[in-house]
């Protein structure tokens, strides 16, 4: 395995209206994308540039949204997981399955549009991690 690009932090939040102003007024980003959802994920996304990386808003989307149970443990929202950047996909899965990592379910589309996994945290130092393999036309 080798450690690629920190594509993101995904940060979660019970508001992104009200973490964008926090972001553009506090922070000073002055890159911030328009938020969509994702409906079969349950989440409401939005990604806010930083000058080498960028933040992932995540805002529940839903009632059987995964972020309430985070939400409930941290009201104010807080750092969710990190995502780093794969060549391929489906050897990173096998490589991070061959170390005993348990990887949650099968590789899916996610926010940018190419396929991710994630790992537990509980196999990864406490850090819910997102792999994603590198959009073709980045970098
Ligand atoms: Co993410």
């Amino acid at each position: 395995m080798k450690l690629g690009p920190l594509n993101h932090v995904g940060v979660a939040t019970p508001s992104i209206d009200d973490s964008i102003a926090f972001w553009r007024d506090v922070m000073g980003a002055t890159v911030i994308r328009e938020p969509f959802d994702m409906p079969e994920q349950g989440v409401k996304v939005c990604f806010v540039d930083t000058p080498n990386s960028q933040i992932e808003l995540i805002e529940p989307l839903g009632e059987d949204s995964p972020i309430h149970g985070f939400l409930k443990h941290n009201p104010l929202g807080g750092q969710h997981h990190l995502c780093f950047e794969v060549p391929d996909i489906h050897a990173a899965k096998a490589e991070f399955e061959a170390q005993g990592k348990r990887v949650l379910g099968e590789p899916r589309i996610g926010a940018h549009g190419t396929p991710i996994f994630f790992i537990h945290p509980k196999d990864m130092g406490g850090v819910l991690t997102e792999i994603m393999e590198t959009p073709k036309d980045a970098h």
